[in-house]
């Protein structure tokens, strides 16, 4: 068991830079009254998306609508198009609740987020594709293989296998794909390549992280990604979805199990319930979508080394650190990726030398001891606040389904890597739930790490699509 989380002495630190942190520290600050605030409107908001007017979180039903037995079974490609890779995977589900994966990832090219060129990246990932069947199939395929395709992006579906993009999230802007089904824009670059390979579902993140884990474990009850996006998803019923009325066939029990893809990073577009400070405001207005994924923006891992970084520009303009320092690189946009605030906080708090190391490495710039002593409590500041807003989607999603006791199944480069986010998670939803336990492997609701999320639950899902059309359900 890890030591709780201390803070680390700032005795020899300056009076003006030790009230410039608090200052910063207060409006990273969010105590558990607010937390209990947000949440309140959270559960609001979601019920306002599963309604035919909606709101602002979308709430996309994801035509998974049986829960997986752990007897799925045989072989499935999955390919997961996330914030920083597209991985690539070969699924064989064993029937017996087990399976086994070979995957490989590519690193999507840095342009490619804002090419000008929709093809660019379809055709990138028809290409990864191929490279992945050769290498994984010197001899061919005997058949077809089905795949399931993870898009990690708002996509309407009216059924499984299409997914029409609402719009860009995690600083991709790339034209002529929003409003757009994205499976023929795929299936177009696979064709010119020949590839023996059926599209069978369209699946978020989220969804996949909740099947993958149902499929080993029962006690799931969400599946959510802490990682370049946050989101979660969990099952619903469908007679309790107002906007599919009228859209399910007549045969379908009222009863049934719905996956929704919440895409809640977009809570609180209208500033209702979430304390944005001075930062929050600027990385909203230089985003490529002012005004979208609010909450997103406030906890996901794409912004947090930008806010460190605005934090540092903004002591720097006030004369209050760096002094002599060139910083023409940390006033580059996004120069600092989450990687930075998440070295920093791993790094031993007496004199800070990795931190010196990388930020005279990346940025140019030499740092003092106490300045990096505050560059340090900023980091710890903006990590905390980004576990404790993330956990407010777990707690809103329980709350409104009824569920006291459970496994969320949490997946992405954040709870994975991020130090200290994990207990820094599960304190958070101490304070919501105000509970006396102090173990969090005592919780009544757990965060778990997920089952290989998306590769297994892209492979689940398109097992049970193809059961479903076998047994001639709509
Ligand atoms: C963003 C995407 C969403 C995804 C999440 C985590 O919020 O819009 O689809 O689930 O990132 O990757």
């Amino acid at each position: 068991k890890k030591p709780p989380v201390r803070k680390g002495s700032m005795v020899d630190v300056p009076k003006e830079l030790l009230a410039a942190l608090g200052e910063i520290e207060q409006s990273f600050n969010v105590d558990g009254p607010t937390l209990q605030g947000v949440v309140k409107h959270f559960i609001s908001e979601l019920n306002k998306g599963l309604t035919k007017k909606g709101g602002n979180i979308p709430m996309i039903p994801g035509w998974v609508m049986d829960y997986p037995t752990g007897k799925e079974k045989g072989d499935y490609l999955a390919i997961d198009l996330g914030g920083t890779n597209l991985r690539v995977v070969l699924v064989k589900l064993s029937g017996n609740g087990t399976f086994d994966t070979t995957q490989s990832k590519y690193k999507l090219p840095k342009h490619i987020r804002t090419t000008q060129n929709r093809d660019e990246l379809f055709s990138f990932i028809a290409q990864s594709l191929k490279d992945f069947i050769v290498e994984t199939f010197p001899d061919g395929c005997k058949e077809n293989l089905p795949l399931g395709f993870t898009f990690s992006y708002p996509a309407s579906q009216t059924r499984i296998n299409s997914g029409v993009l609402q719009r860009w999230t995690k600083g991709f802007d790339i034209p002529n794909v929003e409003g757009h089904d994205v499976v023929p824009l795929l299936k177009e670059q696979m064709d010119k390549l020949n590839l023996p390979i059926d599209i069978v579902a369209v699946i978020n993140d989220t969804t996949g992280t909740l099947v993958a884990s149902l499929y080993t474990d029962l006690e799931t009850k969400m599946g959510v990604i802490f990682g370049t996006g946050v989101n979660g998803a969990y099952f619903d019923v469908v007679k309790d979805i107002e906007k599919l009325e009228g859209k399910l066939a007549d045969d379908v029990p009222p009863e049934s199990p719905m996956i929704i893809n919440c895409e809640y990073g977009s809570f609180d577009n209208e500033h209702v319930s979430l304390p944005r400070n001075k930062y929050d405001v600027i990385v909203d207005e230089q985003s490529p979508r002012p005004g979208q994924q609010t909450f997103e923006k406030m906890s996901s891992g794409y912004y947090l080394g930008e806010l460190l970084r605005l934090a540092l520009v903004d002591l720097h303009g006030r004369g209050l650190i760096l002094k002599d320092q060139d910083v023409t690189k940390l006033n580059e946009e996004y120069i600092m990726d989450t990687s930075f605030p998440s070295k920093i906080e791993e790094d031993p708090f007496e004199n800070l030398e990795n931190t010196q190391e990388l930020l005279s490495k990346e940025l140019g710039i030499e740092t003092t001891v106490q300045e990096r002593k505050l560059i340090r409590r900023i980091s710890e500041a903006i990590g905390a606040r980004s576990a404790r807003l993330s956990v407010c989607g777990i707690a809103a999603i329980c709350q409104k389904r009824g569920y006291e006791t459970g496994h969320i199944a949490a997946d992405g480069s954040v709870w994975k890597m991020y130090p200290n986010f994990k207990e820094k998670a599960h304190l958070g939803l101490k304070d919501i739930y105000g509970w006396t336990e102090t173990d969090p492997a005592k919780f009544p609701i757990i965060i778990v790490d997920s089952e290989d999320g998306s590769g297994a639950g892209a492979a689940v899902i398109a097992a049970l699509t193809e059961q479903r059309l076998k047994a001639g359900k709509s």
